[in-house]
C-alpha cells in the first residue's frame, strides 16, 4: 500500500446529531439514574460506548436488502437468504434464527442441559453464565492464566485452557454435554482465541464425545486477529479463516447484533439432528416459527448482508486499527488498559489506576461513573458489580475491574475518538480524587442492569 493512514472505508449518508449536557446537568442525571449507567437515557450521553451490540451503523447496502425483505410467515424467500449466509461461513447443518444471541442460548441450553451439569467455556459473557446457571448447571471459566494479566501482551490471551478443559471431562463423566468457546473473549478483553487452540480443544472434545460450540459473536474480528497474529494464515481471506473456525465446532451461538452488523437478531446453528429438532420446538414455543425465528424478514435480510460486508478485509483493518489507536493513546500516557487491545473494545484496568478504592467499593463503576460526569461517556463496568454475586448469593470479587468502551461498529470517527482520548487523559489526571461507589438495592440475578448505586463517601470525587 503506498499511504500509510488507514480510513473509514465508507462515506456518512445519514447523521444522527449527538447532543451536548453541561456538567451540573449530568451530575444530576446520575444521581436521578441511581449512579447505574444503564439507567440513563441515550439522549443524555454524547458518546455511547455501553456497547457494540446492536448499535452499529447499516450499509446502504443492508438497506437495499431490507427493501426486500418478504414478510411471509413461513418460508419466506429472506430466511434462505440468510440461511444462505450463515452456511456459506459455518456449514452447520440447521440453522435457527433467533431475535438475539442470548435467545439462541436459552435455547441451546434449555435443550442440552440438565440441572448439574457444567459448561466449560473460555470465559462466558454474563447472559451466557445466566442462561447456563438458570438451568441450575454450573458455568465454568477456564481462560488461559495469561489471560487474566490485563499487563502481559500476548497474541492470543483469549483462549481457552487446554489442560483444564480435558480435566474437567474426564472428571465429570456424563456431566459435561457441550463445551463452549468464545470469540473473541469479551469478558476477558476483547481478546481473540487461536486457530491452534480452536483446534486443539475440538480435538479434546472429540475424543470425550463432547460437542464444541462456538460463542460466535465477533467471529470475524478474531478471524483477523488470526490473519494478523498467527502463523500460517497471513494469505487466506477473512472468511475462508472464518470458515475453518467453524469446521472445528459442532455448533454456535450468535448475535447478530456484533458481527452480523444488525441492530437485533440472533441464531443458533449446529449439526446434530434430534438436538436441532428439540431446539426448533422449543423456538417455537417463544421465538417464532423456524424460518422467522422472531425477526422480521428485513431483518433477517440485514443480517444476511450483514454477515457478508464484516469479512471485507478494508473493513476489519479499521475496525481494530481504530480501536487500537485509542489504546495506543492511553497507554502513551500511562493509563493502564488490557494488553494489547482487543477487536471491539479498550478495557481500562481499573484495578491499576484506582489502587485506593477497593474491589468491595467497585472502582471500574466508580470510573465509568466519573467518565460520564467529566465527559458524557458512557460506558461499562466489567467487574465485581457486574460478576461479584455468587448464585448462593455471596460475594466474591471478580478477577479484573475492568470499563470497557465498546465501539459501535461504523459509527464514530477519528475526532470523536480523539474527543474521548482527551476525557480520559483529564479523569486520568484527577484519578486520586476519585471515591468509591456502594450497592443500595440490586435483583438477585444479573444486578448491574437495574441496581441502584450511591457514593460510598457522600461524593463521587473527593
Ligand atoms: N455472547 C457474547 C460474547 C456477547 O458479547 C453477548 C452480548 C451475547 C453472547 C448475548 O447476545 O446481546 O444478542 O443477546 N454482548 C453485548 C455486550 C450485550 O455489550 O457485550 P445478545
Amino acid at each position: 500500500m503506498q499511504f500509510k493512514t488507514i480510513i473509514e472505508p465508507f462515506r456518512i449518508k445519514t447523521v444522527e446529531p449527538i447532543r451536548q449536557t453541561t456538567r451540573a446537568e449530568r451530575e444530576l442525571l446520575l444521581a436521578e439514574a441511581g449512579y447505574n449507567l444503564f439507567l440513563l437515557k441515550a439522549e443524555d450521553v454524547l458518546i455511547d460506548l455501553l456497547t457494540d451490540s446492536g448499535t452499529g451503523a447499516t450499509s446502504s447496502g443492508q438497506w437495499a436488502g431490507m427493501m426486500l425483505g418478504d414478510e411471509s410467515y413461513a418460508g419466506a424467500r429472506s430466511f434462505f437468504k440468510f440461511e444462505t449466509a450463515v452456511t456459506h461461513i459455518t456449514h452447520f447443518q440447521h440453522v435457527i434464527p433467533t431475535h438475539q444471541g442470548r435467545a439462541a442460548e436459552r435455547i441451546l441450553f434449555g435443550s442440552a442441559l440438565k440441572e448439574g451439569d457444567i459448561v466449560p467455556n473460555n470465559t462466558h459473557f454474563d447472559t451466557t453464565r445466566a442462561n447456563v446457571e438458570y438451568r441450575g448447571a454450573t458455568a465454568l471459566d477456564i481462560p488461559v492464566p495469561e489471560g487474566r494479566d490485563p499487563a502481559l501482551v500476548l497474541p492470543f490471551k483469549g483462549n481457552i485452557d487446554l489442560e483444564t478443559l480435558e480435566k474437567v471431562i474426564v472428571e465429570n463423566p456424563g456431566r459435561v454435554p457441550l463445551a463452549m468457546i468464545t470469540v473473541t473473549n469479551n469478558s476477558g478483553g476483547g481478546q481473540p482465541v487461536s486457530m491452534a487452540n480452536i483446534r486443539a480443544a475440538s480435538e479434546i472434545c472429540r475424543r470425550h464425545g463432547v460437542p464444541l460450540f462456538l460463542d460466535a459473536c465477533r467471529f470475524a474480528e478474531n478471524a483477523w486477529f488470526i490473519k494478523m497474529r498467527e502463523e500460517g494464515y497471513a494469505d487466506k481471506t477473512p472468511l475462508e479463516i472464518a470458515q475453518e473456525m467453524f469446521s472445528y465446532a459442532d455448533g454456535c451461538t450468535m448475535s447478530a447484533k456484533k458481527d452480523g452488523m444488525a441492530n437485533i437478531g440472533g441464531f443458533l446453528a449446529l449439526n446434530d439432528d434430534a438436538l436441532a429438532q428439540e431446539c426448533k420446538t422449543l423456538l417455537i414455543l417463544t421465538e417464532g416459527f423456524p424460518t422467522y425465528g422472531g425477526l422480521a424478514g428485513y431483518d433477517l435480510e440485514a443480517i444476511a448482508v450483514g454477515l457478508e460486508e464484516v469479512l471485507h478485509e478494508d473493513y476489519l483493518r479499521y475496525r481494530v486499527r481504530s480501536v487500537a489507536y485509542l489504546g495506543d493513546i492511553l497507554t502513551k500516557n500511562g493509563i493502564p488498559i488490557v494488553q494489547p487491545p482487543g477487536g471491539h473494545a479498550i478495557y481500562i484496568d481499573a484495578k491499576a489506576m484506582l489502587p485506593h478504592i477497593p474491589p468491595s467499593e467497585y472502582p471500574a463503576w466508580a470510573l465509568s461513573l466519573v467518565m460520564y460526569l467529566e465527559g458524557g461517556v458512557r460506558t461499562v463496568e466489567i467487574g465485581s458489580v457486574m460478576f461479584g454475586l455468587q448464585p448462593d448469593g455471596a460475594e466474591k470479587p471478580a478477577a479484573m475491574e475492568l470499563v470497557r468502551m465498546a465501539f459501535p461498529r461504523r459509527v464514530y470517527t477519528q475526532s470523536h475518538v480523539d474527543y474521548l482520548a482527551e476525557v480520559l487523559l483529564y479523569v486520568n489526571s484527577i484519578k486520586d480524587r476519585i471515591r468509591g461507589v456502594k450497592i443500595v438495592e440490586a435483583p438477585p440475578v444479573l444486578r448491574h442492569f437495574t441496581a441502584r448505586l450511591a457514593p460510598a463517601h457522600d461524593t463521587l470525587l473527593a
